[in-house]
């Protein structure tokens, strides 16, 4: 099968686009520099600049993950304009594919999984937040809110749609844990404000067999929380790191520091919800990493 991915150079691409080859299938990579991406992937990837240069060889799925890094940049206005813009752009590009092939005659894709965040929920505090729960409305919730709905002008051409809400993605080499490792590691890490808010967290390979998962099954679609069945508190999350490194994590950054330093931003690390995979676990979709302390087992080991 041929899938064309948006983002297919990132964190979470580069996994895919590798789980993708080895099952047989063909990457069709966009990138904004194909050169650059091409080092990434393996051989097969047919990568090209724009979902429209892809009208030639018709992709039977699209997977969309481009955007620029919720963490890169302190959030100013401009910044702020990017993160929402950097991704409508992409999946409208995706909309505009399908259009092409509609107009001439050639097959459409059957399914998109198009990637959202568990910040669609914005902060909920302790309540466990299925795919049902009204976000609360802040900035991260009306970015992921608009993602999904340019996602899903795809289904006027009768793509079917898979939305993934993606906690934390865990693994090495990238991501936030390669940022929160180094302190970890040096044994001053520690909880960010109180820790008693939720940071839901996804092992990569899980993340990429659900993304597989949700393309195959053609009953599935709408909105899937992609998080570990087993969220934890920002705290506890701490706590296993460190345990897993042999460490202590007695040095807590307080919020108010987090604040200065990081501005709004800082509402990443010090708000979240208690994010259920409920939909994909009565889906039949198996965990291979359920819990955190076997997660980063696997990936620090
Ligand atoms: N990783 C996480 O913990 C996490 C959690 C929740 C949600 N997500 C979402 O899941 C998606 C995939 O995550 P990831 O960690 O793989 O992301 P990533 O490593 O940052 O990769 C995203 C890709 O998007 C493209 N991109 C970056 N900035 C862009 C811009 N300004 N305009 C257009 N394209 C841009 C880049 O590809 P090129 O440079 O090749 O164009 C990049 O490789 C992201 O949209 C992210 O927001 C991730």
């Amino acid at each position: 099968m041929r899938v064309l991915i948006t983002g297919g150079s990132g964190f979470v691409g580069q996994r895919l686009c590798e789980r993708l080859v080895a099952e047989g299938h063909e990457p069709q990579v966009v990138s904004r520099s194909p050169k650059q991406a091409r080092r990434h992937l393996p051989q097969e990837c047919d990568v090209r600049e724009s979902a429209q240069a892809f009208v030639d060889s018709p992709p039977e799925a699209l997977v969309n993950l481009a955007g620029e890094s919720i963490a890169a940049k302190r959030w100013n206005e401009a910044q702020k304009k990017e993160l929402v813009e950097s991704r409508l752009k992409v999946t409208q590009q995706l909309v505009t594919l399908c259009e092409r092939l509609k107009e001439n005659g050639q097959p459409l894709p059957k399914a998109m999984v198009s990637a959202s965040a568990m910040g669609y929920y914005g902060d909920q505090g302790d309540k466990k937040v299925t795919e049902e729960t009204p976000p609360n409305d802040e900035f991260v919730h009306r970015l992921c809110a608009q993602w999904e709905a340019a996602a899903k002008e795809v289904e006027e051409y009768g793509v079917r749609l898979a939305i993934v809400r993606i906690g934390l993605v865990l693994d090495a080499g990238g991501g936030t844990l390669q940022k929160m490792l180094p302190p970890f590691k040096l044994g001053l890490g520690g909880r960010f404000g109180d820790g008693t808010q939720f940071m839901p967290w996804i092992h990569r390979d899980d993340l990429v067999e659900a993304i597989l998962f949700l393309l195959k099954d053609d009953s599935l679609s709408g909105p899937f929380n992609a998080s570990a069945p087993n969220p934890v508190t920002n705290a506890e999350f701490a706590q296993t790191l460190a345990k897993t490194l042999h460490r202590p994590a007695i040095f807590p950054a307080p919020a108010f520091v987090l604040k200065i330093a990081l501005g709004e931003m800082a509402r990443l690390l010090l708000t979240g919800a208690d994010m259920r995979p409920k939909r994909l676990e009565e889906a039949g979709f198996t965990f291979q990493y359920p819990t955190l302390d076997k997660a980063l087992d696997a990936i620090l080991r």
